[in-house]
């Protein structure tokens, strides 16, 4: 039965895309050639990949409804850690892990390896928060995600970590590297016809949530990554932008990488 917001969504949308129809004197093979993509993003996807997610965020779109959903000032002092798209490739159930643990079940590769810690925090009142989950993911220096890649052990680079009453996190992952989306179905073909290209600038995904307290999905990246002003799907957010600091002091890291979350309670 229509709920009063489907009939308002539904209404909505046939409007704005009427109005491009005739904005645009749309052609049928034009039109088709859109269903046709549509059609393909729905083939191709299954569990390990979700091409009309990719459409979506070629163009902007999760972005634009992340920003909508969390209406924070990008950068404002005092305010939550910003929130940046989830993207397609987080799975659910990765490993449980105890903090100075690591993420990486492959190969741990020299030149990559990092340190990364910090503290979960309220922003009100700056308190460390107990028991919140960090869920963490990121891809391998070949650029791929362990679903995407049959040479990686399952959920390499992947790992949930819970504080405690300090609020404190950390463990070792590798810094990862600029990398293009899958470029090689429907999203690809939308980036080829817009003369786009497909990369992202090295970024680590976190879901961060902890009881009494919203959830934040988000990413942060490496400011000296090829493609920080450029990604192909505008997740970047100035205070998302973090340094890798070479670390000659921890003979199993080659950088460490501080950065603390802060989350708003209910
Ligand atoms: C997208 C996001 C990612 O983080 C990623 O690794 C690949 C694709 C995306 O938004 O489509
Ligand atoms: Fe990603």
């Amino acid at each position: 039965k229509a709920t009063p917001r489907v009939r308002q969504l539904t209404a909505s949308l046939v409007q704005h895309i009427h109005d491009f129809a005739r904005e645009n004197e749309l052609t049928i093979d034009e039109w088709m050639a859109g269903l046709d993509l549509m059609n393909e993003a729905g083939r191709m996807s299954d569990d390990r990949r979700n091409e009309s997610q990719l459409l979506s965020d070629i163009l902007g779109l999760e972005t634009l409804v992340d920003e909508i959903t969390f209406k924070l000032a990008a950068d404002a002092q005092d305010e939550p850690t910003s929130t940046a798209i989830l993207g397609p490739f987080w799975r659910k159930d990765a490993p449980l892990k105890q903090m100075g643990d690591t993420i990486v079940s492959g190969i741990d590769e020299a030149g990559h390896r990092t340190w990364m810690h910090g503290i979960v925090t309220d922003f009100k009142t700056g308190e460390p928060i107990e028991g919140a989950v960090l869920d963490v993911w990121h891809t391998a220096p070949n650029g791929l995600y362990e679903q995407q890649d049959p040479d990686q052990p399952d959920m390499n680079l992947r790992g949930r970590f819970t504080t405690g009453k300090d609020g404190k996190y950390n463990f070792y992952c590798l810094k990862p590297v600029p990398y293009p989306i899958p470029y090689d179905g429907a999203g690809g073909r939308l980036l080829k016809a817009l003369d786009r290209h497909p990369f992202r600038p090295a970024h680590i995904h976190f879901i961060i949530t902890a009881p009494g307290y919203k959830p934040i999905v988000t990413q942060i990246f490496d400011s000296k990554s090829k493609y920080i002003n450029d990604d192909s799907v505008f997740a970047v957010k100035d205070s998302l932008v973090v340094d890798f600091i070479p670390s000659q002091k921890d003979p199993k890291a080659d950088f460490d990488l501080p950065y603390s979350f802060k989350l708003a309670s209910y």
